[in-house]
């Protein structure tokens, strides 16, 4: 941490309206690149999340009452002061998170695009006038933020994830209370930082630290002042959240678990599709929720593209993410590795193959980047979202088989489709159960495009022009007596 030059980007302690509080219990975040320890971080209790839950309440009510113009223009001012300190967030995310600095300059680049994209979607919020069923009504439909909104957001995009929540919150004039993952809070405290420094008043962003996921979890699903609750992470994790905001009927948006098929039909521009691959299979080393988990080739090109793969693989180099030849970094934790690890396991068992695996250091958390043919969609390594640098291959023989299999799993997050046929492009993009469809593109993400899945990959929608829906609510006024 002694290279980060803003030192004021450097917190140990949960940010609560407007207070960095601090507390005996500690929580260490640790280096995944070499497993040492990179800060002791306050480990904040439910009391904490409860003041920081009542202080959003209070806030959220003269939060409303800006302008419109007043709230663009201070998230703007947070857009600005996270740019101008890029190369230190994206120093402390790689610390903290593993990936490739320039990997991490992206992540702090397409948050901050997010932030843009809300402060600008702040001064769009238009309500409707509707024809009314008799000549002396009138109705008129006004679009209200939701309230506070409570968040849990993910280690493997802690930049990202966290203000592309919080800014839509804010932008829709919600207040925010997150819990970013204990693996690795800095980002997001760094973050708050630049809020605070960019003139958020009080209250209407607080980052909970916490060790006690399951404490926080219930205080920010439970409690009364809470109006809406926004997760990313596990479909096993969401269902219990998501369980919990039954009780007091939260509003929710949950960016869950993927399992995205990558389709190469045998008309493909094959070099496109291997590029496309390569950034979507191993940026963050495979540990994204759109990351390509199982790779459909059509039967007659398979050797061809499988052999140009490996070759592919074979260039890369894997890191420390400081590192400036590095492109794949370690994984987050043992646990990371150890789970794929049995994956492949339990596959092999069941006939599939190792094709190529490209050696990784024996220190830290890495998990050797692999290909892996014989595979099918029955095994675990394509049943299971892989979290990690192991490319499936499966072949396929036509148009309508592919679309079963791609579809043949629970999720519906992100899918890929290489083809140049234009009337296959709109019946396999129609046909595959997914939220989101890259056509002949390896990445599926950008601000102006609604993010987010189907099926147990979760719901709602982040970025976009649909992004502030899901922190607005609809009023309708009914005006009679018009005529009289
Ligand atoms: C995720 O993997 O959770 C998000 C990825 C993205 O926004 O591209």
């Amino acid at each position: 941490m002694q290279s980060i030059k803003n030192k004021r980007l450097i917190r140990t302690g949960s940010f609560i309206a407007g207070h960095w509080h601090n507390s005996d219990a500690a929580l260490n975040v640790y280096n995944p690149a070499t497993g040492q320890l990179l800060a002791t971080v306050s480990n904040a209790g439910t009391e904490q999340a409860i003041v920081a839950v009542d202080k959003a309440y209070a806030a959220q009510k003269l939060w409303a009452t800006r302008t419109a113009g007043e709230r663009s223009e201070l998230l703007m001012a947070w857009h600005d002061a996270i740019l101008q300190n890029i190369d230190d967030l994206a120093r402390i995310l790689t610390l903290e998170q593993g990936k490739p600095l320039a990997q991490a300059k992206g992540e702090v680049a397409y948050g901050a695009s997010y932030v843009k994209w809300f402060a600008e979607e702040a001064l769009r919020v238009y309500g409707d006038t509707i024809p009314a069923p008799s000549g002396d009504k009138r109705i008129v439909v006004l679009k209200q933020p939701v309230g506070v909104v409570g968040a849990i957001t993910p280690w493997n995009f802690p930049n990202a994830m966290m203000v592309r929540k919080a800014a839509a919150a804010m932008a829709a004039g919600c207040t925010f209370v997150v819990k970013p993952s204990e693996e690795t809070p800095l980002s997001a405290l760094a973050v708050a930082a630049l809020a605070q420094q960019a003139g958020i008043p009080d209250g209407v962003l607080s980052v909970v630290v916490s060790e006690d996921a399951q404490g926080i979890g219930e205080v920010l699903t439970t409690h009364p002042h809470i109006s809406k609750f926004s997760f990313t992470g596990s479909t096993g994790v969401g269902k219990k959240l998501l369980a919990q905001c039954a009780n007091g009927v939260k509003r929710t948006s949950m960016e869950l678990g993927g399992n995205a098929p990558f389709i190469v039909m045998e008309d493909a521009d094959q070099a496109a599709a291997l590029s496309g691959l390569m950034s979507a299979k191993f940026r963050n080393a495979g540990q994204t929720c759109v990351c390509p988990n199982r790779v459909f080739i059509h039967r007659s090109i398979y050797d061809n593209f499988a052999d140009k793969l490996q070759n592919k693989l074979g260039t890369l180099t894997i890191g420390p993410g400081l590192n400036d030849e590095v492109d794949i970094g370690p994984l987050i934790n043992e646990k990371a590795t150890s789970k794929i690890k049995a994956l492949v396991e339990r596959s092999l068992a069941m006939g599939a193959k190792v094709l190529y695996t490209l050696s990784a250091p024996l220190d830290g958390c890495y998990y050797p980047p692999t290909i892996m043919v014989n595979v099918n969609n029955q095994m675990p390594i394509a049943r299971t979202e892989i979290f990690g640098p192991v490319a499936t291959l499966i072949p396929f023989d036509s148009e309508q088989e592919v679309v079963e299999l791609a579809n043949d799993t629970e999720y519906g997050l992100a899918a890929y489709l290489y083809t140049r046929d234009v009337g296959r492009i709109f019946r396999m993009s129609e046909a595959l159960a997914f939220g989101m469809v890259a056509i002949n593109e390896g990445v599926v993400s950008n601000a102006a495009s609604p993010f987010g899945g189907v099926k147990a990959s979760g719901h709602g929608r982040e970025g976009s022009k649909y992004g502030l829906d899901d922190y607005l609510n609809i009023k309708s006024l009914c005006l009679g007596g018009i005529d009289a």
